[in-house]
């Protein structure tokens, strides 16, 4: 069966006054319907990067797409016009952001928000093309207020959309949804925020949700509650989730599969159980290795000596070279291909490759 997204040799730059970073180099991964899918790497190594060109956010310049394709239900999404992107970020492309008070509107309550969310959506279902500012405006006849002049206590929803929005809060399960929808994106806690937002991305009914470090400005408690929900969501709207954290434990509580990115590079994937129980990269062991476990009564943490390459600079061989423990001259020489070493399980390194150098990405 066909993959829903499937990203091949992806290689994104940004230009910058420091010079040219390659952010994404030849990347390929692949999401399939009804899949959970982890990106797992440190700070700066693409996932981002990855998740803003899936959905056409890419800010160009300085980005620049130098190689590759993203095929979603098999239309290459880089081939698209801003206008055709439209049809499907937001609609079959949905993304939650890290911090959610940046992406709701401060001046506008909950219920408004979601309300507009489901008249894009009913709009866009009756095919009717839609300008997203002025939805808020036509059907809700709201006309953006000063923020000395805010529209407290005065509800806006049409009263037959009343009954969807409430439906819609109550299904990421906020408490009290018919008092929440009065309320401005400031008077919520970050946890009922970030359900806010999945909630508005999910009555899009989308066929691939992308969440960009969702939880990391959560508390560990409301950090598991929010991830349980979009997993258990995922069998009720029919969608697949992209979920990107550094975070190697997060992954591991939800993912069906997990890529790890180290550097630009996708150095391994495979389904969430063998790549904790069997890791094979060295870049993947490491990051294993400073996950406290909770088994022992002493944990002792062992974290990855050295440090990220600049990514300004062209490397010809691994990128972790220099922080492997099991280096060869090879590694120095040759970049590893990423490589099927066993069933779902993906890895580019030489130790699991083969010995006469075939397991090259530049040969
Ligand atoms: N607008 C930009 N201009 C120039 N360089 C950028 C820009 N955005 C990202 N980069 C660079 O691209 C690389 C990848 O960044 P990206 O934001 O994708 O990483 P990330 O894995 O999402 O990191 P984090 O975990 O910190 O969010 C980094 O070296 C970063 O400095
Ligand atoms: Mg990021």
């Amino acid at each position: 069966m066909a993959a829903l997204l499937s990203v091949q040799d992806l290689t994104v730059g940004y230009e910058s006054s420091a010079g040219a970073v390659t952010a994404l180099d030849s990347v390929s991964i692949e999401i399939n319907e009804n899949e959970l899918v982890s990106v797992v790497g440190e700070s700066g190594c693409g996932k981002s990067t990855l998740a803003l060109a899936m959905i056409g956010l890419l800010p160009t310049p300085p980005a620049r797409v130098l190689n590759g394709e993203i095929e979603f239900k098999g239309t290459n999404l880089l081939g698209l016009g801003p206008k055709r992107m439209r049809e499907y970020r937001g609609t079959q492309i949905a993304m939650i952001f890290q911090e959610p008070l940046s992406s709701l509107n401060p001046v506008y309550k909950i219920g408004d928000q979601i309300a507009e969310a489901i008249t894009i959506k009913r709009m866009r279902d009756d095919g009717r093309s839609v300008i997203e500012s002025e939805v808020m405006q036509k059907t809700h006849k709201i006309v953006p207020p000063s923020p000395s002049k805010l529209p407290r206590g005065k509800r806006k929803i049409p009263a037959e959309m009343k009954e969807d929005t409430i439906a819609s809060l109550k299904l990421v399960r906020i408490p009290d949804p018919d008092q929440v929808i009065d309320r401005y994106p400031f008077e919520l806690s970050g946890g009922m925020r970030q359900r806010v937002m999945i909630a508005m991305a999910l009555s899009q009914e989308p066929a691939l949700l992308i969440a960009d470090e969702p939880t990391t400005a959560l508390d560990v408690t409301t950090q598991a509650q929010v991830l349980k929900l979009m997993k258990e969501l995922m069998d009720k709207v029919k969608t697949s989730i992209l979920l990107i954290t550094h975070d190697l434990a997060v992954a591991c509580q939800v993912a069906d599969r997990v890529a790890v990115m180290y550097a630009g590079d996708i150095v391994e994937t495979s389904n969430v159980y063998d790549l904790f129980s069997k890791p094979l990269h060295p870049y993947t062991q490491g990051l294993i290795s400073c996950v406290p476990t909770g088994s022992k009564r002493k944990v002792v943490l062992k974290p990855i000596p050295g440090s990220v390459p600049d990514l300004r600079t062209r490397m010809v061989g691994c990128k972790y070279v220099s922080r492997c423990p099991y280096a060869m001259q090879v590694c120095s020489e040759r970049k590893p291909r990423l490589l099927d070493v066993m069933n779902d399980h993906q890895v580019a390194c030489f130790l699991h490759g083969e010995a006469d150098g075939s397991n090259t990405a530049n040969n």
